[in-house]
């Protein structure tokens, strides 16, 4: 079974946003095979880079349409975007410095932080953008 399922549940009902979200989860279990298959740092290094340049992507994406919008509380959900952002890229210079963190508890990390990012802050802007009629 795959580390993090992909359900119904964190659905936005927004085609490209569901798309990414989605490949967001495919990566975090490439990331997830890589530690389990004991993969060295080299890597791990390399795929949590990939998670790390699509999030960066995602991120872009979703605050473009957000700000596009005027969407209210766009600042406070930049930030939450550039706290993680911030996080990772921590956690690539321990790679680097060959200190890595914990494999699976990084894996955790980013799994709740997925989860919890898309139910309580992306959900949020869902109905926003179809009142706006953008979606
Ligand atoms: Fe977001
Ligand atoms: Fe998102």
């Amino acid at each position: 079974m795959a580390f993090m399922q992909w359900n119904s549940e964190l659905e936005l009902q927004i085609v490209e946003i569901d798309r990414q979200h989605q490949r967001l989860v495919e990566l975090i279990n490439q990331f997830d095979d890589a530690v389990q298959a004991q993969q060295g740092v080299e890597m791990l290094d390399k795929v949590l880079n990939e998670l790390l340049d699509y999030t960066k992507t995602h991120f872009k994406f979703e605050e473009a349409l957000l700000a596009k919008h005027g969407y209210p509380t766009y600042p406070e959900h930049k930030a939450e975007h550039d706290a993680l952002a911030e996080k990772v890229v921590f956690m690539q210079d321990m790679f680097k410095e060959g200190n890595p963190p914990d494999s699976n508890m990084l894996l955790n990390f980013l799994k709740i932080w997925l989860k919890e990012h898309i139910l309580d802050v992306d959900k949020q802007y869902a109905p926003y953008l179809q009142e706006q009629g953008v979606v």
